[in-house]
């Protein structure tokens, strides 16, 4: 049962679909909570997911945009505050795709051209987010963007290859941008640094079963789940945390304060 905490809020999300995305299930608790959504994905994800079911659920329409295209982002940005009446409250970038990673490269054998795309799709693209949104005027004062990242930014995870630089990348435009839209229009950026979690895109790296267990026994709380990430969203999204901004927060079951793990070695 929802509280209200997004009773009167307008929100773009990025990045349902399935309905084991985590973009999924912050749609789901975000309407929940009250808000009014547009969900948004690249058109072949709609034509592969399962999108129009979510929308059907929710009762909110769907807006095609390849996260790398400016033309794309301007028509969501526009046609997404016609939809719901008025300017955004919130944004989710729910993104995240490596070639590299897909067709098995090892990291000692990129090809930079994939490379080149991996960056654009699942790091650039929040700045373009970002930078439709501001040019628009497209979100009101005190609204709250989110990018979903992971702790290979900080640390090393071999098999996440590019993805770390990805995120590293990521995590880099959320303070960078923040300073702006606070200035701007005290407009909150940050990034969620999520536990492994069982989707498409997590189940694409290589050992991700054996790696999500071990990240489960590290974690004193164990892994985070999609569902509590949704809830986490929704926190962020709402006014009671109006005054985080520019920062990657961990969300993790506190994996990333860990050194030794008694139960790792028991094992
Ligand atoms: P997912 O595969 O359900 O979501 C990835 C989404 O990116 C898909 O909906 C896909 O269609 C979309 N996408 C890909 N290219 C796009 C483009 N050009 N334009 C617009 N959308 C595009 O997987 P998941 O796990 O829900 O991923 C969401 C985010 O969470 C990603 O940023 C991922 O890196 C991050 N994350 C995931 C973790 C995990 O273990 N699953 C852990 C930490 C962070």
């Amino acid at each position: 049962m929802g509280h209200g905490l997004l009773q009167g809020k307008k929100g773009i999300i990025f990045g349902a679909l399935d309905h084991k995305s985590i973009a999924w299930k912050v749609a789901e608790r975000c309407v929940e909570e009250g808000a009014q959504i547009v969900l948004t994905n690249a058109p072949v994800a709609m034509r592969l997911g399962e999108i129009n079911e979510l929308a059907t659920k929710l009762n909110c329409e769907i807006i095609p945009a390849d996260a790398t295209s400016i033309e794309d982002l301007e028509n969501l940005i526009i046609k997404s505050q016609e939809i719901l009446g008025g300017k955004l409250d919130f944004i989710l970038h729910s993104i995240g795709m490596s070639i590299n990673v897909r067709k098995k490269k090892d990291y000692t054998d990129l090809n930079y051209e994939w490379m080149k795309t991996t960056f654009d799709v699942s790091a650039i693209s929040f700045h373009k987010v970002l930078q439709t949104a501001f040019k628009h005027d497209a979100i009101n004062p005190w609204g709250s963007v989110v990018g979903l990242t992971y702790i290979a930014a900080q640390r090393t995870f071999p098999d996440y290859s590019e993805m770390a630089e990805s995120k590293a990348l990521l995590e880099s435009f959320a303070r960078s941008f923040g300073y702006h839209y606070a200035k701007k229009a005290n407009v909150r950026v940050n990034t969620i640094s999520q536990s492994p979690t069982v989707t498409t895109a997590g189940s694409g790296i290589k050992g991700f079963s054996d790696f999500f267990s071990y990240a489960d026994k590290m974690s004193p709380l164990g892994n985070a789940s999609s569902d509590a990430c949704a809830d986490y969203c929704v926190s962020l999204f709402s006014d009671l945390t109006r005054y985080v901004t520019m920062q990657n927060l961990f969300h993790d079951g506190g994996f990333s304060s860990m050194g030794m793990a008694p139960e790792i070695l028991e094992d």
